[in-house]
């Protein structure tokens, strides 16, 4: 029986940090295990909102090599570049016409953007769910990783295949939001205002190329308060948030022993950001190290590509066979 696919897209605008890493990519390094996945820099999705292309190369590289030092095997995963695939550019051609521009215009991620820079609000970004659509269509995939921001997108996908399904003929399986459940981590700010953010508070969030000495003064800054009055008080979130990193990279007693204080009113959080920044580091370190080897070593890069747009320009191709021929156009 053939495995199911899962899909997912990483924009290579920004910076990876610990909300990625917990929240998504320990997922995928799962997944691969058990699923034809296939994951992609989505380079042409930048060029929405990054017209810029000077930067575009050295950042996509740097996406991949963050995320094969995270544990993606480009052995057991098809790892490509979006703009190697042509086939998703054809598909987003056919989509565009059973997309419609009042649907498009409500998108609230569609919305923020407009707000954001209302001087480039362009067809691309109108668009920008049809893109998606085709890079998940296109390999007929049915499970997507994504986080909740991108659930609307998701619904929009199988808005239009079932509309090509309705018009044309059965050609696409509907795709679904995708997670381990318990496993999917939100990791907050540290200064506690909202999740970490690949463009935004630098100062709150800890990326996964973040120096050393960067990873100890963030968490040194990492909000906090007098500490609890009242014994086994509920935590606030900024608090919980530290203990939830300290799981992912202290030992267990260590966890043990500052959920303990936190319990009997005697915790000094100055103590437990020492400890957490000194495990943190030791935790991003071999990662980081690992990503700027693999992001310098360019030949290996072109050659995980090139596998890697091999892989899924296979599937890619299958699946436009499949539409053409629904869509009479097999001349
Ligand atoms: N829109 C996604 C994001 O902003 C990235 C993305 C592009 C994607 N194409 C995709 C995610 C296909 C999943 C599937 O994070």
């Amino acid at each position: 029986m053939n495995k199911e696919v899962v899909l997912s897209g990483i924009r290579p605008t920004g910076f990876l940090h610990l909300g990625n890493y917990f929240g998504a990519m320990r997922n995928y390094v799962r997944m691969q295990e058990e699923y034809d996945c296939y994951f992609f820099v989505a380079d042409w999705h930048s060029l929405t909102t990054h017209p810029d292309t000077k930067e575009l190369k050295a950042s996509v590289s740097r996406v991949l090599a963050e995320n094969i030092a995270c544990g993606l095997d480009p052995e057991k995963v098809a790892l490509y570049i979006q703009s190697d695939v042509p086939e998703i550019a054809e598909l987003y051609l056919y989509l565009n016409t059973l997309a419609y521009k009042g649907e498009l215009e409500k998108v609230p991620t569609f919305k923020d953007k407009v707000r954001l820079s209302p001087d480039n609000v362009n067809a691309g970004l109108l668009t920008y769910p049809v893109l998606m659509a085709s890079d998940i269509l296109v390999h007929r995939a049915t499970k997507v990783p994504v986080g909740k921001d991108q659930e609307q997108h998701l619904e929009m996908a199988r808005n239009f295949a079932e509309r090509f399904n309705h018009r044309y003929g059965e050609v696409f399986p509907m795709p679904y939001a995708f997670s381990y459940g318990a496993t999917l981590a939100k990791v907050l700010s540290l200064d506690g205002n909202g999740k970490m953010s690949k463009s935004e508070n630098a100062m709150g969030t800890i990326y996964l190329n973040d120096p050393d000495e960067e990873i100890v003064k963030k968490i040194k800054k990492a909000k906090t308060d007098a500490g609890p009055t009242e014994p086994n008080s509920a935590k606030p979130d900024y608090i919980e948030n530290l203990f939830t990193l300290m799981r992912f990279v202290s030992k267990e007693d260590v966890v043990a022993k500052f959920e303990a204080d936190f319990n009997n009113c005697t915790i000094r959080y100055g103590d437990m950001k020492k400890q957490l920044a000194e495990d943190m580091a030791a935790f991003i370190a071999p990662i980081r190290t690992r990503a700027y080897e693999i992001q310098n070593d360019e030949s290996y890069l072109d050659r995980i590509t090139k596998a890697g747009a091999e892989k899924a320009r296979e599937s890619a191709s299958a699946t436009l066979k499949l539409v053409r021929k629904a869509m009479h156009m097999n001349h």
